[in-house]
């Protein structure tokens, strides 16, 4: 029978709506118009962040539909991230207001600790020198006033390997709630997917189609022949099946589109679900990274990675930022 799963209940008690809207590469000029488009086609939940350089103007498409009596703030889900440049504690209060300020928000829902690495202060541009180790235990305690004072009512990292959320775990006072990591049926993540389990930490799955176009290499999670099987059996697109799979898996999803029908069909998830034989079917996917793999490995091949490079960046390898969840 087909289940809903519109919310997943985090471990601070709030309810994560399970369908997010991803804003990362919509272009500034149009993003405001699709989150629009996107809450008046049931979405709940927006996923943000500084880095993506388009908060003002989802703020003020916010606040538009606030006035018009769309969409109360209260029924919305907004999550926004901490850049790596911010990540002295002085300067993580100065970030999170101007993130607040830039959205017209009183409070996020949710905030995230966006990367395990931190950038150089004064540092411009995205070069591996410009990038090192961050030290999260002080950062976090500046998320954790944050959650205190109730500006962020959940506060939590991306892109954390297992390790890297286990040291987390250990020293926090407030518990992560959510480790936003790269999320598909072409990169499944097992290992941490049963970490965040056994922890209590939500995992959110961005780049749920494993960002198609977005880099030299593609990883087809949109043309792999099982996925495509269950959405012919089905009578769903691939796209569809995708994000299926995730909200079984108990992940909420984060699609990204700038197109109204393939936003609407994304939202096209919850009166269906994918049977048990035909579920099973994912475990038999190859497993390959498009997002964590491609921008910090092959770059790193080439001598120009961001966080990881022989010398200059933050980790030495992909060993050292992913702790073996590769
Ligand atoms: P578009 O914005 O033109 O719809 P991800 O969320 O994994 O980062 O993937 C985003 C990419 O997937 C964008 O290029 C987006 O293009 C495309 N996309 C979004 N929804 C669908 C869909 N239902 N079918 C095919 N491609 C999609």
């Amino acid at each position: 029978m087909a289940d809903g799963i519109r919310f997943f209940e985090l471990n601070t008690g709030a309810k994560i709506p399970s369908m997010g809207f991803g804003t990362w590469q919509a272009d500034p000029g149009i993003v405001g118009e699709v989150v629009t488009t996107a809450i008046k086609v049931g979405y709940r939940h927006i996923d943000c962040a500084k880095l993506y350089g388009h908060e003002k103007e989802i703020g003020s498409a916010l606040k538009k539909l606030f006035t018009d009596g769309v969409v109360k703030r209260e029924d919305l889900w907004i999550t926004s991230k901490l850049w790596c440049t911010d990540y002295e504690p002085e300067d993580v209060a100065k970030a999170l207001d101007k993130t607040l300020q830039d959205l017209q928000l009183d409070y996020l829902d949710l905030y995230l600790i966006h990367w395990p690495v931190s950038m150089k202060k004064g540092s411009v541009g995205f070069k591996p020198e410009n990038f090192t180790q961050a030290d999260i235990p002080s950062t976090w305690k500046a998320m954790e006033v944050f959650y205190d004072s109730g500006k962020a009512r959940a506060i939590g990292v991306s892109n954390f390997s297992s390790k890297k959320l286990g040291d987390l775990l250990e020293i926090a006072r407030v518990p992560p709630a959510v480790n936003q990591v790269e999320c598909h049926p072409s990169w499944q993540q097992p290992k941490l997917h049963a970490f965040c389990k056994s922890e209590g930490v939500h995992l959110s799955g961005h780049s749920p189609f494993g960002s198609p176009g977005t880099w030299e290499i593609v990883r087809e999670v949109l043309k792999n022949p099982i996925v495509n099987m269950v959405a012919e059996r089905l009578g769903k697109t691939p796209a569809q099946v995708a994000l299926r799979w995730g909200l079984q898996m108990g992940h909420s999803v984060l699609p990204k589109s700038t197109n109204e029908a393939r936003i609407k069909e994304n939202f096209g998830v919850f009166d269906w679900s994918i049977p048990e034989d035909l579920f099973a079917k994912f475990s038999e996917i190859e497993q390959a990274s498009s997002l964590a793999l491609f921008l910090l490995f092959e770059r790193l091949i080439k001598g120009t990675g961001y966080f990881v490079h022989e010398t200059l960046g933050a980790y030495k390898t992909l060993e050292e930022l992913w702790d073996g969840d590769l």
